[in-house]
């Protein structure tokens, strides 16, 4: 089964974020000390998460990622993997962390059954690791990574998020870094989404100027030719060494967007920007038939419209769409809510 929205993009790719609680205050996400915590009655167990995930499946949704918050925190994160694992339609499984856990985790979550790693890493500096996301742990996330790397996962990635004046002088320091661990590193622009709220226009280092900055340390870089739905177009160096870059903010890629988020409380949100999310924890806990559920969810996705960074493109040049006072009276704006 194929269902399609509005704009003829089909319902493939479904994040799932199972905490909103996070060990690390990035600047470009969590920049507040403290937050207000989903109340712990209405986080969806693993076998409520495995049978939402059953009737996206149903419908189509053939790759998971798993994020948070930080995932790593939720207690017995392997067992949900095994569950989801177990689904013959999930053709891939993938986790997006921070790294602080993973030395402790990383064989039993591959042994679990996960695919596939992304490691965000936006510096190789422990002063710019502490001013950015305020804690000391630059040296567990790479030796999170080595562990990662010793795991045995095929594939393993690094996100950076490029900020002017805060690590943009570390383009190629990254690159070299991830080519010496064998990982794809892909840059991300800076969004203004969720909890963003230092975000400005002038702080985005855009992908033209990342990749001219590249091209004057390596010479001419080619562009990867290939057909994706994937945010990440990919370049490549004149030694072969292939990156990524996700330009969300200057070039959306909301014309191919297949992906949708279900929060750790079963809200599900058909855009990263989008303000409405669709309660399916008072579905899963009702009486509701599974016909009925992958109905309530297909006809939702049919009536989809969404083009959340297309529409913030068109006015780029003011300020952070969301202040403090707007979280505190919608939590579920907030990007650690809805999965990064
Ligand atoms: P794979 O290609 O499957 O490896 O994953 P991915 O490219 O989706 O990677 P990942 O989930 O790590 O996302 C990377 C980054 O892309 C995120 O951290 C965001 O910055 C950005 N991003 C992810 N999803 C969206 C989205 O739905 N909309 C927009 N505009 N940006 C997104
Ligand atoms: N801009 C870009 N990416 C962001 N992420 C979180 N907030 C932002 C933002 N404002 C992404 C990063 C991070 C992941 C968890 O979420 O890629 O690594
Ligand atoms: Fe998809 Fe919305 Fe992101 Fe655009 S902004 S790529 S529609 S999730």
């Amino acid at each position: 089964m194929n269902v399609l929205d509005t704009l003829q993009r089909p319902l493939r790719n479904l994040r799932v974020s199972v905490t909103d609680r996070c060990n690390l205050r990035c600047a470009y996400c969590m920049p507040e000390e403290q937050y207000k915590w989903l109340p712990k009655r209405s986080i969806l167990s693993f076998e409520e998460i495995a049978r939402v995930v059953g009737v996206f499946t149903s419908l189509g949704v053939d790759k998971v990622r798993i994020t948070g918050g930080e995932p790593l925190l939720r207690r017995e994160l392997a067992n949900l993997l095994r569950l989801l694992a177990a689904n013959p339609k999930l053709a891939d499984l993938a986790l997006t962390t921070n790294g602080v856990l993973l030395v402790e985790q990383a064989r039993e979550l591959r042994e679990a059954g996960l695919k596939r790693v992304t490691v965000s890493l936006d510096t190789l500096s422990p002063e710019t690791f502490r001013a950015l996301a305020r804690r000391d742990d630059l040296g567990r996330v790479l030796a999170g990574i080595q562990a990662a790397r010793d795991a045995g996962f095929p594939e393993l990635k690094l996100d950076a998020v490029m900020i002017k004046g805060a690590n943009d002088g570390e383009l190629c320091d990254l690159l070299e870094y991830a080519k010496s661990v064998g990982a794809e590193l892909r840059y991300i622009e800076y969004m203004d989404v969720g909890g963003a709220t230092r975000w400005r226009p002038e702080h985005v280092l855009s992908r033209a100027k990342m990749l001219e900055r590249l091209a004057q340390h390596y010479g001419r870089i080619e562009p990867v030719r290939e057909v994706s739905t994937a945010p990440a177009e990919r370049f490549r160096l004149p030694d072969g060494t292939v990156f990524g870059i996700i330009a969300s903010t200057t070039s959306p890629f909301c014309r191919s967007c297949d992906r949708s988020r279900l929060t750790a409380d079963g809200m599900w949100y058909r855009c990263l920007y989008a303000t409405v999310g669709i309660n399916l924890r008072d579905v899963l806990r009702s009486d509701a038939s599974e016909t009925e559920f992958a109905e309530l969810i297909a006809s939702s996705w049919r009536s989809r419209a969404d083009r959340g960074a297309e529409a913030r493109l068109a006015e780029l040049s003011r300020g952070a769409s969301a202040g403090r006072e707007k979280l505190a009276q919608n939590p579920h704006l907030e990007m650690h809510k809805r999965g990064g």
